[in-house]
């Protein structure tokens, strides 16, 4: 893969160990690709979604800036059913659009 995108929950102001420890697993094949970034959380994941960009960056991970925050109480029905809120589209797509470019660039680097 060329890019990826991360979609992580919030605990206790970070990622699940499950996404810590998949990204420990393997260190030289994330090494110049590029990523994206979906939280959820009570605040849209904000602070797993920054912990993860410091992560990112050990791993030589590209993360780009535009991300998607998902609201427990606003995108979810009950906290359960995903009913995300048009308002998320703008940045689903600027992601994915950077995410792409740089998914492209980075490649003609390995
Ligand atoms: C131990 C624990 C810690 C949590 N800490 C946070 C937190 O810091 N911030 C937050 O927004 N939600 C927190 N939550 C709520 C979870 O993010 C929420 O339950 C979410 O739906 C978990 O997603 P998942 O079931 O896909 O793993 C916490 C939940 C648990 C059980």
């Amino acid at each position: 893969m060329d890019g990826f995108v991360f979609v992580t929950a919030e605990y206790n102001h970070s990622i699940p160990a499950s996404l810590k420890n998949a990204l420990d697993l393997a260190k030289e094949p994330w090494n110049n690709k590029a990523a994206g970034i979906v939280s959820y959380g009570s605040v849209g994941g904000a602070r797993a979604a920054e912990h993860l960009r410091g992560i990112l960056g050990e791993l030589q991970i590209a993360d780009v800036r535009t991300h998607v925050a998902l609201s427990l109480f606003t995108d979810f029905e009950d906290g359960k059913i995903f009913k995300p809120q048009a308002l998320h589209l703008k940045n689903l797509n600027g992601m994915l659009d950077q995410l792409l470019l740089w998914s492209h660039a980075l490649k003609t680097t390995r």
